[in-house]
């Protein structure tokens, strides 16, 4: 398979834009977008906070592991994952091998801002600010290392497409 075949994986913090640039590059480059929170919603038929509450992050991680192995074989796909689908080592094979990954990076400040009032987000219950720079210092190494290319996702959503197309016709294009 050529790379330009591959999904194109978006992987990032809670907030850092994955389902709305992921809906803009899937229009523009024709694609199916997957966006992998509501694929479990769907298949659970109950949300993500409901999940959280009944069976706890395991259960929704587990789901989360087997939902991303199977859409990830799916053709023309862009592929929006939850923030904290890296957390899984298989997760984070499958996605480097079989994708193209860009990790929308965020600082502390860009997060807390854009998820003020978001009750949607079981682990940012409670003090946000200390959980974000927690989680964040967790994962970074995490998404640094699934990533094949790390996207400035403070930036304005027309930027960040446009940097991501970019890279693609750069990179990927015949
Ligand atoms: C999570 C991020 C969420 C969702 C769940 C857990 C996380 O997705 O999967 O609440 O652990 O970072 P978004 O990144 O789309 O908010």
């Amino acid at each position: 398979m050529s790379g330009l075949c591959k999904p194109i994986i978006l992987i990032g913090f809670m907030a850092s834009g994955k389902t709305t640039i992921g809906k803009s590059l899937a229009e523009i480059l024709n694609r199916n977008f997957i966006d992998t929170d509501e694929l479990i919603e769907e298949r659970e038929r109950l949300s993500i906070a409901e999940i959280f509450e009944r069976y706890g992050e395991g259960y929704f991680r587990d789901v989360e592991e087997k939902v991303i192995s199977e859409v990830i074989n799916e053709a023309n796909t862009v592929i929006a994952t939850g923030g904290g689908c890296i957390t899984r080592e298989n997760t984070r094979k499958i996605l480097r091998e079989k994708g193209i990954v860009f990790w929308l990076k965020v600082n502390t400040k860009t997060i807390l801002s854009r998820t003020n009032n978001d009750d949607t987000r079981p682990l940012l219950k409670g003090d946000r600010e200390r959980k974000i720079i927690t989680l964040l210092s967790q994962r970074e190494p995490l998404y640094r290392e699934t990533a094949h290319y790390i996207i400035d996702a403070s930036k304005t959503p027309e930027e960040i497409v446009a940097k991501i197309l970019e890279i693609i016709s750069e990179n990927f294009s015949n």
